[in-house]
């Protein structure tokens, strides 16, 4: 979610450019009206459900990958069977990461269940992505080795949530920028689980891997933390109102868990390609505004433009184009490397539906 606002008109060209879809997506757009039912949800409503659940089982399928290798196995998340040297890996960033992971992918599950079930409740298509489960995911040591909708082993991070909730002066819904808390992650492509067993060593290698799961956790989850919010601002039930004033929060209280735990990663230079991990507490970086332990946002004086007192606040939240600004945001990092134009034209569509819905005005 670090799409600027004045970006954000563009966002839905540049999204559906990328994946080569843009007839197609307009196509599914308009012959799709069954989707939202004969139900009792305004078709705006329904079509910020259909997103939400939408990314909610993308999220889902991101995390049980993690879970498999490096969360807890229990009867909640029965699947894979955990790497052990790739757990001990992340647990240099904090001893409860297996526990966290576990917590994280059994939300994230109930996140699209109760969304999904709401929207049949209300009559409105739940969404399934099943169909595209296609990509072939890692096969070390511990994998469930399932077809999978997202890749955790190309991504591009945009690690900027480091220091835009560390500002007291800027915000993205202004149009600011931010600087890269690890621009490494920035400029390639990098796996964030052990994609065979060959890479469980040299051990910085393994290490700058684990370094960078713990990077995405909180790229993803701050991304969450912005998206609800901004919907939010344009559903009109009371009760849609509330499960998306409910759900949202869940989220950053991930995000803030794993901006903790970002601020712990080892500093280290994989040997395999260059990556590097910085002391975070040193220069550029350190000092009061930068130091790791600052977990909460800083308030910024920006909220609602310049004419405001100083606010503690989550940001981006600004609504227009919010969901096709997470959708850019999800393709960019690399998540869905892989996948089907058909794929892209379903997330595309799903996007623009949520975001035709009207704002209370
Ligand atoms: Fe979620
Ligand atoms: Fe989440």
């Amino acid at each position: 979610m670090t799409v600027k606002s004045e970006e954000r008109g563009s966002s839905r060209r540049s999204f559906i450019k990328g994946a080569g879809l843009g007839v197609l997506g307009a196509t599914v757009l308009s012959s799709a009206p069954e989707a939202f039912g004969k139900g009792s949800l305004t078709r705006g409503d329904a079509a910020i459900l259909r997103f939400l659940a939408a990314a909610e089982i993308l999220e889902t399928d991101l995390w049980q990958q993690y879970n498999e290798l490096c969360g807890i196995r229990d009867h909640e998340l029965p699947a894979g069977s955990g790497n052990q040297a790739f757990t001990t890996a992340l647990k240099n960033l904090d001893d409860d990461m297996d526990q966290y992971v576990h917590d994280n992918t059994e939300d994230e599950f109930t996140h699209f269940t109760f969304i999904n079930s709401y929207l049949k409740a209300r009559g409105a298509e739940p969404v399934n992505l099943d169909q595209f489960r296609t990509l072939p995911g890692s096969t070390a040591t511990g994998s469930a080795n399932r077809m999978r909708l997202t890749n955790l082993m190309e991504l591009t991070l945009d690690t900027s949530w480091w220091t835009r909730y560390r500002s007291r002066h800027k915000n993205p819904d202004l149009g600011d920028t931010f600087p890269q808390a690890v621009p490494g992650l920035f400029k390639g492509q990098f796996p964030a689980i052990p994609r065979t067993d060959a890479d469980l060593k040299p051990a910085n290698h393994l290490q700058a891997i684990a370094n960078t799961a713990g990077f995405h956790f909180a790229t993803v989850e701050q991304g969450g933390s912005s998206l609800y919010p901004s919907l939010a601002q344009r559903v009109t039930d009371p009760e849609v109102l509330r499960i998306i004033l409910s759900i949202g929060p869940t989220e950053t209280m991930h995000f803030q868990t794993w901006s903790d735990k970002a601020g712990d990663a080892p500093p280290v230079t994989d040997p395999t390609n260059g990556l590097v991990f910085p002391d975070l507490n040193k220069k550029p970086f350190g000092g009061t505004n930068f130091q790791t332990n600052l977990i909460m946002p800083e308030p910024t004086t920006t909220f609602l433009g310049r004419k405001f007192p100083t606010c503690s606040i989550i940001r981006p939240t600004e609504t227009r184009g919010a969901a096709m600004g997470a959708a850019k945001f999800l393709t960019a990092m690399g998540l869905f490397r892989g996948q089907s134009p058909a794929f892209f034209a379903t997330v595309t569509t799903l996007a623009q539906q949520a975001d035709a819905a009207r704002p209370h005005r």
